[in-house]
């Protein structure tokens, strides 16, 4: 990790009508950082990562990420989505498109690069992700796994300084999380700054630098690995460790 403040969060607030989802969240994430998002369902965590990439617009508060701040109404909606790639738990590729297409679509199509060159990259993430094989195939033909993996390698496509991901593996079968999440360690190894959504507690043990508890819209807690999973102290972060370590 790095000292330099990539992302840098100041009293975020979310509201849909009258419901305040986000309620202040303060959260600085450093070059290089993995930070693990964790909280029960409805605390406002997709909330939060879709605000980071004006998936959603903030109601106040701002979100600095490399001296840009996404929360400005002015701010260029695509340069930032450049930026920052994000991956959801429905990977939401093109079933029209090939693998490889649904890769270059966005360099080709938002960023002007040549096909020449947007294939070669494909290529290279294809291999990246463990799928070199699979640069002609359909999207039907692949298992849940695989697509999360095209998916990762469409949002690395755009080069992007940040990768969100919002529960990545919680729509796969079993035995296919732990190729994406190998995918993920790697991109972590490699320096990526990363903030993951997940309840994977044992890749948030192995591969987080930072553990963020989210509840009710605010972050009740934070801390290493070792500080959230074995000396909890928040009564609300106790409770929800007991229910997901213990099922
Ligand atoms: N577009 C929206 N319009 C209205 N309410 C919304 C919208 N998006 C989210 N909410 C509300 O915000 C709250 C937080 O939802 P969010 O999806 O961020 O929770 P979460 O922590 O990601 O939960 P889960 O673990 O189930 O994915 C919920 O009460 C939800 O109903
Ligand atoms: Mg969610």
């Amino acid at each position: 990790m790095n000292e330099k403040i990539k992302v840098k969060v100041h009293n975020l607030i979310k509201t849909f009508g009258d419901n305040q989802v986000l309620k202040g969240i303060n959260l600085e994430v450093h070059d290089n950082e993995v930070v693990v998002v964790i909280g029960p369902s409805g605390s406002g965590k997709s909330t939060f990562l879709r605000n980071l990439n004006r998936l959603e617009a903030p109601t106040s508060g701002s979100i600095v990420i490399d001296d840009m701040d996404i929360a400005d109404p002015k701010a260029n909606i695509n340069k930032i989505r450049e930026n920052i790639g994000m991956v959801f738990q429905h990977f939401n590729l093109f079933s029209n498109l090939s693998v490889s297409e649904n890769i270059m679509l966005a360099p080709v199509e938002l960023k002007k690069a040549s096909k020449e060159k947007a294939a070669a990259q494909a290529k290279k993430l294809l291999a990246q992700v463990g799928l070199e094989s699979k640069y002609n195939a359909t999207v039907q033909s692949l298992s849940g796994g695989q697509q999360q993996r095209v998916a990762i390698a469409r949002a690395l496509a755009m080069n992007p300084d940040v990768m969100l991901f919002d529960e990545p593996t919680s729509a796969l079968d079993p035995e296919m999380v732990g190729d994406v999440l190998a995918v993920m360690k790697q991109l972590a190894k490699q320096g990526m700054t990363m903030i993951v959504v997940t309840h994977e507690m044992g890749f948030a043990k192995e591969v987080a630098d930072r553990v963020v508890f989210v509840e009710d819209g605010n972050i009740q807690e934070q801390g290493t690995p070792d500080e959230i999973f074995n000396h909890p102290k928040d009564p609300r972060l106790q409770s929800f460790l007991d229910k997901v370590l213990n099922v």
